[in-house]
């Protein structure tokens, strides 16, 4: 049952899933895309839906697609754009707060909880991370190495585990409710 994930979040901290060398490296990377994280957050999130059409009905009122499963033009850019640079400016916190574990941990289960009230379930998010790993390749380009990819995905489903502590989901809504 998910009541049992409960209680688990204050042990495991992002610091103690990460080497020395990961940190090191998702710090090195966040400093260089800093200033580019709204535009990494769009990429992300229109590979997304092009990747993920069936997920564009969580966001009903701001995603639009076409026929050939290109988002479209009345698509309400600013709301994805800001939900997209949400997401990147969370990442961002996760790997800036790698010393002080605790605090951030349950803001992200916060977040678990808001997600779950709008039916996206801990499977859809856990499908952002292709188009996460396709977003941060366009924009860190050759500093996007393997090893800098393992460490970003590493924070990447940290962030996915502490948000599935705060949605308070059975085995079975896990694997039926996000429409795969
Ligand atoms: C690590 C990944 C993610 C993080 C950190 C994140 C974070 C957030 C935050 C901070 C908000 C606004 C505050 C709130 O309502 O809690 C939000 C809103 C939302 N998120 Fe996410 N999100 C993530 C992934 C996703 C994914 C993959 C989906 C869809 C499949 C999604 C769907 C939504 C929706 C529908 C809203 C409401 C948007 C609105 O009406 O303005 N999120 N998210």
């Amino acid at each position: 049952m998910g009541n049992a994930q409960k209680g688990k979040c204050k042990k495991d901290s992002l610091a103690a899933w990460l080497t020395p060398r990961q940190k090191l490296l998702c710090q090195e990377t966040l400093e260089l895309m800093k200033d580019d994280l709204p535009r990494l957050g769009l990429i992300v999130f229109t590979r997304f839906f092009e990747t993920e059409p069936n997920l564009k009905r969580v966001f009903p009122k701001i995603v639009k697609m076409n026929d050939s499963n290109q988002l479209e033009l009345d698509t309400d850019m600013e709301v994805l754009g800001r939900h997209a640079s949400t997401v990147m400016h969370s990442l961002g916190a996760a790997v800036e707060s790698l010393d002080h574990d605790g605090f951030f941990e349950g803001i992200i289960k916060n977040i678990g909880q808001s997600h779950q009230r709008r039916n996206v379930t801990p499977r859809m998010i856990e499908k952002l991370w292709p188009s996460l790993s396709y977003g941060l390749k366009e924009v860190l380009i050759d500093s996007y190495t393997k090893e800098v990819a393992g460490a970003w995905k590493k924070v990447f489903f940290y962030l996915c585990r502490h948000m599935k502590y705060g949605m308070n989901l059975t085995e079975d809504e896990e694997k039926t409710s996000d429409g795969s």
